[in-house]
């Protein structure tokens, strides 16, 4: 077994801890999540209620309870079961040799728990897994037994008093029981859409109280009779049929037994890992922490409908399960190097929220497509205007992520022209993507500012990447971001007709565009060889390293941002955000000019997002800085593993898994150290770390995945499929066909 740190351990692919502690139950319950992409079972006991921070959380239950956050709900929680002794809980009870797992290949966990009484100790195992097979099924088994009799109340069934963040989601919640197992309807409370719950347990003496419905069995417990029972949940919403309440019994009446539906989900699992599972040899747990951070993105990623990826994924309702630039920028990669379909369907997702987009571009003034900075089933702007408070004072802040934040709409631009690009789907660059395009670059263009005086567009008023600097002027990200998007829209114009030729830019439009792609402003790289972050940001103090402006604070949890955070008038950086730019233009800049960047602006990066520490493991391993990249790539693969990032920020919840991290994890492994690029074919720069022997990489390439084992000095092939593949290493076009290798000279 090995020692991860927080009392949590790994041995192969499972992660196993042998502590429990109420205190970590948030926590826990996110890093033993479950979860399917359409649903997240947060990692509880069977036992676990609202307080232990229980929760099932569906994707597609927008709901607004408090009046202020529209987030995913919490559903019914049908896998709620507890033995009673002389009436009181296990959980009232001492508690030893405690082991909990998550198998991280088959989505599996277990708890296995003693539990003591006066004169007997009883043995709990519990098993449950969501089913990556069907989507709408959780199962649990669990088997006890007893060193001695001992009489026991097992009491199961629906448990609809669950976690919430922000208020009572479900409403008008009703039970019933048949033969085959307990129902439970509720209706969501702004939404007013219908949840509908199942489980198969026994059917023994109903108990029915305003929020649960149980069932009662007596069992006597002997050391040669132990007891054993199953427990299957299914859930479905009225975004899915007419009829949840009717659906989700049929769906009892037509259920597999158990170890079918175990066994059905075990080999979706294992199917689904194969274009994903990237090795790493030479250090076992940053094999392992790679593996974890893949598995929690995988199942933060909806597949069975084109749905957003919520930045804390299903595992709590924290940045309601919406997704935000991290979709495009930090979850997509991996599914392009992957499973292109994956990938696709994200972008349909913002294809179909251009409505949204559309309305929050009028609402504001502007033409085209302004993408909602928090954005779920709709694409409406779900970003309300106040969410952190200052602390001293008690008052609310105004933030203007939602209003200035507008790299958003270019980063989706972005990701479909690198999707469009590296798989070649004219198709859907006719039928959805160029509208996506046209309507962007719309934006752009009714957003600029024609500065006379200077003759040149500017892009005043945003926020950049680095969210403790709002209300700035041409921040380099932004602007070059919004260019790249532009000229490549222009050029998809001469290359495609869309499927609706309605969409087409008219005559004037379209010459007032090649003005803005002639004479927007893209800030240049001074004498000193730096790139300013963005008008006027050399002119503010400069502190290193960051962290010592914390030194400032007069409440620790100060929000350190605008209008009068300790981080406004300096360079200190909530985050990367010229390194930021390197991360998707590293065409746009020499190596030089980023390296020297990069060693300005980071020391000045408190790396306070979680998205920090991928996008400067990215780039440094790009530029050959690999122990520097290695640093970040060890904080990154740890983030949840090791609980390092705040909970709470500006009094808001934010806890969660970091899905945007999860994902980017994979990416800084296939993009940074084994230099993977699409640039017209595959390019491949590898900088290892020191640490690692090899990479085992495998990729989606021209329509079939291939493998790639990539150590110091060579790539090899290693997977059968036939064919040559056309690589450049290290600047020099190579063909590699399976089984073949090739030996590099390590630039760095
Ligand atoms: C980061 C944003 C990010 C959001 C969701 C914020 O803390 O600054 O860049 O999109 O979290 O992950």
């Amino acid at each position: 077994m090995h020692t991860l740190g927080n009392h949590l351990n790994f041995e192969q692919t499972t992660l196993i801890k042998t502590q429990y502690d109420l205190k970590h139950a948030i926590n826990d319950g996110s890093l033993f999540l479950m979860g399917n992409g359409y649903l997240g079972m947060r990692g509880t006991f069977m036992e676990a209620k609202k307080a232990d921070y229980a929760g099932i959380i569906v994707t597609d239950t927008w709901d607004n309870a408090d009046g202020k956050w529209e987030e995913l709900s919490t559903v019914m929680n049908g896998l709620f079961a507890d033995l009673k002794i002389d009436g009181r809980s296990i959980f009232e009870r001492p508690w030893t040799d405690f082991k909990r797992t998550l198998d991280l290949t088959t989505g599996i966990t277990t708890r296995d728990v003693t539990i003591q009484l006066d004169d007997v100790n009883v043995n709990i195992k519990e098993e449950k897994f969501a089913s990556m097979d069907d989507h709408h099924v959780i199962g649990m088994r669990v088997s006890i037994t007893a060193d001695g009799p001992v009489d026991l109340a097992l009491i199961q069934g629906i448990d609809a008093d669950v976690w919430s963040l922000n208020g009572t989601h479900l409403k008008e919640v009703s039970f019933d029981s048949n033969d085959l197992g307990l129902y439970s309807q509720a209706r969501l409370s702004s939404a007013q859409d219908i949840i509908a719950v199942a489980t198969q347990c026994n059917v023994h003496e109903i108990g029915k109280q305003p929020l649960s419905i149980t069932s009662k069995t007596h069992i006597s417990l002997h050391p040669d009779t132990p007891y054993a029972w199953e427990q299957i949940m299914v859930v479905t919403s009225s975004h899915e049929t007419k009829d949840p309440t009717l659906w989700v019994q049929k769906k009892l009446e037509d259920l597999a037994p158990y170890d079918s539906l175990k066994t059905a989900s075990i080999k979706a699992w294992k199917e689904k890992w194969v274009p994903f599972d990237v090795r790493i040899k030479g250090d076992d747990t940053d094999d392992f922490a790679l593996k974890f951070n893949t598995y929690h993105a995988l199942i933060a990623t909806p597949t069975h409908k084109p749905l957003p990826i919520g930045a804390r994924g299903l595992s709590a309702q924290s940045y309601q399960g919406a997704a935000f630039w991290d979709q495009e920028i930090y979850n997509m990669p991996m599914y392009l190097y992957a499973q292109p379909d994956v990938a696709k369907n994200l972008l349909l997702y913002r294809y179909h929220t251009l409505d949204g987009a559309r309305e929050k571009a009028k609402k504001h003034g502007y033409e085209g497509a302004f993408y909602a900075w928090i954005s779920g089933k709709t694409g409406k702007e779900l970003c309300p205007d106040f969410f952190f408070k200052d602390v001293l004072s008690g008052r609310p802040i105004r933030n203007h992520f939602n209003l200035w934040q507008i790299h958003i709409s270019f980063d989706v631009g972005f990701a479909v022209l690198r999707y469009v690009k590296q798989h070649q789907d004219e198709a859907f660059m006719r039928d959805y993507g160029l509208e996506m395009l046209i309507e962007i670059s719309r934006f752009l263009a009714s957003r600029v500012a024609f500065i006379p005086h200077r003759d040149r567009y500017e892009i005043i008023r945003v926020q950049g990447p680095d969210e403790y600097h709002e209300n700035v002027d041409n921040n380099a990200f932004t602007n070059y971001q919004a260019h790249y998007v532009l000229k490549e829209t222009l050029q998809a114009l001469d290359e495609y007709t869309p499927k609706n030729p309605a969409i087409l830019p008219r005559d004037d439009e379209l010459e007032l565009w090649q003005s803005i792609d002639a004479k927007l402003y893209l800030p240049k790289v001074n004498e000193a060889g730096l790139l300013e972050q963005f008008d006027g940001y050399f002119d503010l103090e400069s502190i290193v390293p960051a962290h010592k402006v914390t030194e400032r604070l007069i409440d620790p949890e100060e929000y350190y941002g605008y209008p009068n955070g300790i981080t406004v008038f300096t360079q200190c950086l909530k985050q990367a955000d010229t390194v930021q730019l390197f991360s998707v233009h590293p065409e746009l800049f020499d190596e030089e000019v980023q390296r020297t960047n990069y060693h300005y602006y980071e020391p000045r990066t408190l790396h306070f997002s979680s998205l920090s520490p991928t996008t400067h493991a990215l780039v440094a391993a790009r530029l050959g800085l690999v122990d520097e990249a290695y640093k970040h790539m060890k904080k990154a693969l740890f983030i949840d593993l090791l609980n390092t990032n705040e909970a709470v920020s500006g009094g808001t919840f934010i806890g969660g898994m970091h899905t945007a991290n999860n994902g980017a994890s994979w990416a800084v492994v296939a993009e940074g150290f084994a230099g993977v690029a699409y640039d017209d074919g595959l390019v491949m720069n590898p900088h290892l770390p020191n640490a690692w022997e090899s990479i085992t990489l495998p990729l989606y390439i021209n329509g079939a995945l291939r493998t790639f084992e990539i150590t110091h000095k060579t790539i090899e092939r290693t997977d059968e499929s036939s064919g040559p593949i056309a690589i450049r290493i290290q600047g020099t076009p190579h063909t590699l066909n399976s089984g073949e290798k090739i030996t590099y000279t390590h630039s760095s």
